[in-house]
């Protein structure tokens, strides 16, 4: 992304290249999924409004799904991607328990000393194969998923932005709805890089230019979720696959986009406009409610000759996706307090977001208590941690609650 002159260099591979490669390149994972008969394809024409959604609940938790043949568009869709740890695994080449701790080991390098395997800039990529001459959203096949949904959603794409004021991209998810074929609106939570940068050009009275990257695979992806680690969070990516992750130039904003995008929408953030945004089958299984929100006005859109489209279902696959990241965070921090942590799951009863189980070894009474009071300090959002010892299996309510219960005498 720059010159990594702001960096120390950092060269250390950490994973083989066919493996690095399917953690960039969405299609390579999808070619990697197939391949160990872990893809399902439906052929059967269906509608992305409403129909996609129906049929990924049937399906949810299983093998992730690629609609072939979505009525008036020309691309696939895949959903799913994220809704079963053991698959999520197998895309790093590692058991599930261990994807969060591959997430953490890159986040230490970076958080600590800002050291960077540095991303080259190139002219042409897979993801401007082909420039669209017609800008028009309604083309690509953004599903619209549940009842009372205010429109058709963009709900995994990366928005990259600078921060006006040092010129450092970041990356980061939003949920962003079509309404126009040329403009979107979307959802900026409080605390987030986006909305301090939006603010800073909202003073100047200047529009902020941003690409949307969708259907980039899980390195760049988890990067982009982790919350509030610093503008160049990008390079946690790098880290993550041992190698420099390549952008390409936009064709009508001074921001980059992934280079292996399937799609690269280049828009700008209107400062001063809101209009309605929502409501939102969220997470937490509650709709978010409708309200004048951030507005977008699309000025470009590439693509690969074959692209993916690449969406995602609210539940399971969201839940692992923030649990994942959550997971590594939390790991990476209460780690360098309490060295007997020996693992951290967040539990889909959590949402993957609010509860989390930390496992310890336990050579002193307090090591238990002490894990608690770091996790909270480490992940805001969650509203209660359970300390257990090695012999629980994380991944088994019956036994957490075991843990739980029990009396200390037993
Ligand atoms: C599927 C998904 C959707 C998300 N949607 C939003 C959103 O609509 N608005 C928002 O502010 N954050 C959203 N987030 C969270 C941010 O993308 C995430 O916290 C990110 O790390 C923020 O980056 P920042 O800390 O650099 O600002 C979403 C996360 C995920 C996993």
């Amino acid at each position: 992304m720059d010159s990594g002159e702001n960096y120390k260099v950092f060269s250390k591979p950490l994973m083989p290249a066919d493996i690095a490669k399917r953690l960039i390149d969405l299609s390579e994972c999808v070619k990697f999924l197939e391949e160990n008969n872990n893809l399902l394809r439906v052929k059967a024409e269906i509608e992305a409004v409403h129909e996609l959604a129906g049929i990924a609940k049937k399906l949810e938790g299983g093998r992730p799904v690629l609609f072939e043949n979505v009525k008036r568009s020309s691309f696939p869709v895949l959903i799913g991607l994220l809704w079963n740890r053991d698959i999520v695994g197998s895309i790093f080449n590692a058991p599930k328990e261990e994807v969060s701790l591959l997430i953490a080991e890159a986040i230490g390098p970076w958080q600590k000393n800002k050291e960077a395997i540095p991303s080259p800039i190139i002219e042409k990529g897979p993801a401007n194969e082909i420039i669209e001459s017609d800008i028009d959203l309604y083309k690509l096949p953004i599903p619209l998923h549940a009842m009372k949904d205010g429109g058709r959603y963009l709900d995994s794409s990366v928005v990259i932005a600078k921060n006006p004021e040092t010129g450092v991209a970041n990356t980061s998810i939003h949920r962003m709805m079509v309404t126009k074929k040329d403009r979107l609106t979307f959802l900026v939570d409080p605390d987030r890089h986006l909305g301090d940068f939006v603010e800073i050009m909202e003073r100047r009275n200047q529009p902020l230019p941003v690409t949307i990257n969708n259907g980039i695979s899980l390195a760049p992806w988890f990067a982009a979720i982790l919350p509030r680690l610093g503008d160049g969070k990008y390079c946690i990516a790098n880290h993550m696959v041992g190698n420099p992750i390549g952008f390409i130039k936009a064709q009508t904003v001074d921001v980059p986009a992934y280079a292996d995008a399937q799609f690269v929408i280049e828009a700008e953030i209107l400062p001063n406009v809101r209009e309605e945004e929502g409501p939102f089958a969220e997470v937490s299984g509650y709709y978010g409610s409708s309200d004048k929100r951030w507005v977008m006005k699309v000025k470009a859109i590439t693509r690969r000759k074959d692209p993916i489209f690449h969406s995602l279902f609210s539940g399971q696959e969201v839940w692992n996706a923030v649990g994942f990241t959550a997971e590594a965070k939390i790991f990476a921090m209460v780690k360098e307090k309490v060295p007997q942590l020996k693992a951290v799951y967040l539990a889909p009863g959590g949402c993957g977001f609010y509860g989390a189980v930390v496992q310890v070894e336990k050579d002193d009474e307090d090591v238990g208590k002490a894990a608690i009071r770091e996790a909270f300090k480490a992940f805001e959002p969650l509203q209660q941690v359970v300390a257990v010892d090695t012999d629980v299996n994380l991944y088994d309510p019956i036994d957490i609650d075991w843990a739980k219960t029990l009396p200390v005498y037993c």
